[in-house]
């Protein structure tokens, strides 16, 4: 199997996600760093469900040539202010630090947000070697 799907609504889901992720990157010549980089990215993101979208999403993984491209679907409310919350700046509705978003974004290598006010769908890839 080269793909997985967890659905979010605990913060327990956010460690199946990440093993899932971890099973996968063992397959292919990831770098330590660039490893920790994408458990870093799954796990602010993968948070950011339960703290922003009503505790409910998915988180879906898969290996594809050369790298390991995962989604995280919810249908929360949407990130009202996409540029702003990309900008890591702290804004009256952060929870952590509110370097989440922004830091999966530089952490990952493609990265692409569709938000709305019927939920938000991420799509994040990290090349395998590079
Ligand atoms: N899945 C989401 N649904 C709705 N809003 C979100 C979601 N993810 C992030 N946001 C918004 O973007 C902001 C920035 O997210 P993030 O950088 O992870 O910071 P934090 O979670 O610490 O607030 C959040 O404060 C929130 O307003
Ligand atoms: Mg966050």
């Amino acid at each position: 199997m080269t793909y997985q799907q967890v659905n979010i609504s605990s913060e327990d889901d956010i460690y199946v996600a990440l093993s899932a992720v971890r099973h996968f990157m063992k397959r292919l010549p990831f770098s330590e760093s660039d490893q920790q980089k994408v458990f870093v990215s799954v796990s602010e993101l993968t948070r950011n469900v339960l703290d922003h979208a009503c505790s409910k999403g998915i988180f879906y993984c898969e290996l594809i040539d050369k790298g390991i491209r995962f989604m995280v679907i919810d249908h929360g409310p949407g990130i009202r202010n996409v540029d702003e919350a990309l900008s890591g700046k702290k804004t009256s509705s952060s929870r952590g630090l509110g370097l989440g978003l922004s830091g999966a974004k530089r952490l990952m290598d493609e990265f692409q947000i569709e938000t709305s006010t019927r939920g938000t769908k991420i799509v994040a890839i990290k090349w395998a070697g590079k």
